[in-house]
């Protein structure tokens, strides 16, 4: 016995021995608990080990539960003829691991909130995966084993961003496509490429932005904020829905900002304005435009999530945080000096990552749509951004821009 203590074998199973005077039982829906004889009392964790178990399955062939005539719960083998009081399922009990989410905050980092994920079996297209958060989004995806396409604007950029992420992990599987969301001819050309490549898309995240950029027509006519920000993603999850159905489950991420709460996108007769998001030079105020385009990311989001929620194709919207030293401000001074003051105080581009890579894969979140989050929690937008009629609203006009603008390509699917 000696020996096979030492060797550690002794009794492999003694962390389940009960201490002398206690016994096990359990209720009739097969919960265990512990009665302790010397002190009279009952618990449901194990004495020695203060894990909770409860039998598993149903009774053995031939057994039955009865009630004996004080009340208590006995077992009858009908095909030995015997009763007792212990639940013979007991030699078969279960752990009753609870499995509770992590919760995270806005101190948490996007690879904390991946810690221990295998995401080998996912395919994600990050926009604007070059830089900033977009950056830090996609790099935690690769060093998880996701199969992640950097979708930019410039091919350099966006090579060498791949470059940075292969080189700290050499089996990443990142790769760069050329997406310039100031043209729906680029975001066609993007889809047909990866559409003929016949990849599931699992998660796509809409991340690109501009803030604060000099008044510009894109060369689809339209305001460049409002294009880059919500229309040229809204034409990009319309030709690649038929892929995330297929792929379902299937999640959009939106990447938004508080900056949505401070405006409006309805003209009086409660209708979306394209001269309020798309504005002439005369009326255009950069931070406005932002503001607006940032409030059409959480609208589109919802109503993205209602039409295709069914179909297994989740979407949500959400904050990433305050002011975080990222290219953003680059086209303002006023923005630059703002930003560098901000900057010991604001989160960094990791934490900035961490509610997109949750929206994208937290299993808490599987089938869950149509909310906006900031800190990793769920949180309530503007009333602007709740309002139903102004999301359909804006729908039906980026669908009419979209149209007027282009003829979809054979395939592409209109909701
Ligand atoms: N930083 C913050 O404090 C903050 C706060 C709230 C929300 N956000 C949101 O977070 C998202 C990411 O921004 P960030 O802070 O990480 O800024 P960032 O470093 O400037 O990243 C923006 C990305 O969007 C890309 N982009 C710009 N125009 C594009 C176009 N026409 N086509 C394709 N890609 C284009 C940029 O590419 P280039 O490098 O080629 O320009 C860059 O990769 C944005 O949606 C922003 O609104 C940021």
């Amino acid at each position: 016995m000696a020996a096979l203590k030492y060797a550690g074998m002794d009794d492999t199973d003694s962390e389940d021995e009960l201490p002398p005077g206690w016994e096990e039982r359990s209720t009739t829906d097969g919960w265990v608990y512990y009665a302790n004889h010397e002190e009279m009392k009952t618990q449901w964790e194990h004495p020695k080990t203060g894990k909770k178990k409860r039998c598993a399955g149903a009774l053995p062939y031939g057994w039955e539960q009865e009630t004996d005539d004080k009340g208590q719960i006995v077992y009858v083998d009908h095909i030995n003829k015997r009763r007792t009081y212990f639940d013979p399922r007991q030699a078969f009990t279960v752990e009753d691991v609870q499995l509770k989410p992590k919760r995270f905050d806005g101190n948490s980092s996007a690879l904390e909130v991946l810690h221990g994920r295998d995401l080998s079996d996912r395919l994600v297209i990050v926009t604007g995966a070059n830089s900033g958060i977009g950056f830090e989004t996609a790099r935690s995806f690769a060093l998880h084993g996701a199969h992640v396409i950097l979708a930019c604007r410039n091919q350099s950029r966006a090579s060498k961003a791949a470059r940075l992420i292969t080189e700290e992990w050499s089996k990443a599987r990142v790769e760069a496509m050329t997406l310039d969301l100031a043209s729906l001819r680029s975001v066609r050309e993007f889809a047909e490429v990866f559409k003929a490549r016949k990849l599931p898309l699992h998660v796509l995240v809409c991340n690109a932005g501009v803030c604060t950029q000099p008044w510009r027509l894109t060369e689809d006519g339209l305001e460049s904020t409002f294009q880059i920000c919500h229309l040229a993603h809204f034409y990009l999850v319309q030709l690649l829905l038929d892929v995330l159905r297929l792929s379902a489950p299937a999640r959009v991420v939106v990447v938004s900002s508080e900056s949505h709460r401070f405006t409006d996108l309805m003209d009086t007769c409660g209708k979306v304005d394209l001269n309020l998001l798309s504005p002439p030079q005369k009326q255009y105020w950069s931070m406005l435009a932002y503001n607006r385009a940032k409030l059409c990311n959480v609208l589109f989001s919802s109503e993205l999530n209602r039409r295709m929620a069914p179909f297994g194709v989740t979407c949500n919207a959400l904050h990433p945080g305050n002011m975080m030293y990222t290219a953003i401000h680059r086209s303002w001074w006023l923005m630059t000096l703002l930003f560098t003051f901000a900057r010991p105080f604001t989160k960094s581009m990791q934490q900035g990552a961490a509610t997109t890579v949750y929206c994208a894969v937290a299993p808490e979140l599987e089938g869950i749509g149509g909310m906006y989050f900031n800190n990793c929690f769920r949180c309530l937008p503007s009333p602007q951004a709740q309002d139903t009629t102004a999301a359909l609203s804006l729908w039906e006009l980026s669908e009419r821009l979209i149209q007027e603008r282009s003829t979809p390509p054979a395939g592409a699917r209109t909701l």
